[in-house]
């Protein structure tokens, strides 16, 4: 596997893979109505090659797999092997009728895919690279004529109050965080479509369109589960991951009194902002 990307690389194999591996059900749940958007439209025929970038534990890989069938095929990438290892075992347990999934530890940046293709897809999988250009040149190269690019990637953090409502309440805590560099790998990175559609064009897609996707997020049934989500999965646990535990434990009590104010003991839902980008060949 190439080290273009060795930064992430580690990330995701790290204690981080690890944690999205052990929280990939309430994970899928939360993002269970942008999956829906995801394959509202997708048109994933019976007998269709998949390509999934970043799957991560599966989920999308998994639903591609069922709409496809056994005569699909589905190629599941990513850096991450605590995740991919998670894919393997629900495919055996879950989708056993579906089309194979070939689980496949690569980067996406560079990895040379087999140019067979009839759709590329992703789940908030394609922020992360290096060099963007060379990723989405390498993913179309992977299509073939007339093939769909279609993905998920998160807007603005202000858009993203799932976000927002813990950061802010937690940033007291962390007076020398700076502000993420523009363009810098990372969550939002393509929150603004004009980072985002010079990259797709030069990369040869066509068609190309960002249709914003505005839903509720439910990062908890309850207010402990909803900080407990918050604090370790996504942009405020990256804020508060190699802190002491200390102040990791009074920025979980601050986001769980802050949630506990606002939905007393039910479920926490809150606003959620991406980008639902298609194109194609
Ligand atoms: C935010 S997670 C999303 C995972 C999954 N798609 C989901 O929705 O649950 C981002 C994923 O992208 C993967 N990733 C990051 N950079 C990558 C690269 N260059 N090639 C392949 N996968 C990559 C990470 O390992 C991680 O699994």
């Amino acid at each position: 596997m190439s080290t273009l990307n060795k930064d992430q690389s580690d990330y995701w194999n790290g204690e981080v893979g690890q944690r999205w591996a052990a929280y990939h059900q309430a994970l899928d749940a939360a993002f269970a109505p942008f999956t829906e958007a995801l394959f509202a439209g997708a048109a994933l025929d019976p007998g269709d090659r998949v390509l999934d970038i970043g799957c991560g534990a599966g989920d999308t890989a998994l639903i591609a797999a069922r709409r496809v069938g056994r005569s699909g095929r589905v190629t599941a990438a990513d850096l991450s092997e605590p995740l991919l290892a998670v894919g393997r075992e629900r495919a055996a347990r879950e989708a056993p009728d579906a089309a194979p999934i070939e689980w496949l530890r690569a980067d996406a940046q560079d990895h040379a895919f087999e140019p067979q293709f009839d759709h590329a897809l992703s789940r908030f999988g394609v922020m992360f690279f290096e060099d963007s250009a060379a990723a989405f040149a390498n993913i179309r190269r992977a299509l073939v004529t007339g093939g769909r690019l279609r993905f998920l990637c998160w807007r603005s953090m202000a858009e993203n109050q799932w976000v927002t409502l813990a950061r802010d309440a937690v940033l007291p805590l962390l007076p020398e965080i700076e502000p993420p560099q523009p363009g810098a790998p990372g969550p939002f990175r393509f929150a603004a479509p004009d980072t985002l559609l010079p990259i797709l064009e030069a990369a040869g897609f066509r068609a190309i369109a960002c249709e914003p996707i505005d839903r509720l997020m439910r990062v908890g049934a309850t207010p402990e589960a909803a900080a407990d989500f918050v604090a370790t999965r996504g942009p405020v646990a990256r804020l508060l991951r190699e802190r002491d535990p200390a102040l990791q434990a009074t920025a979980l009590k601050i986001i769980t009194q802050l949630f506990t104010e606002r939905f007393g003991k039910g479920p926490v839902d809150l606003g959620a902002a991406c980008w639902l980008v298609s194109g194609h060949t």
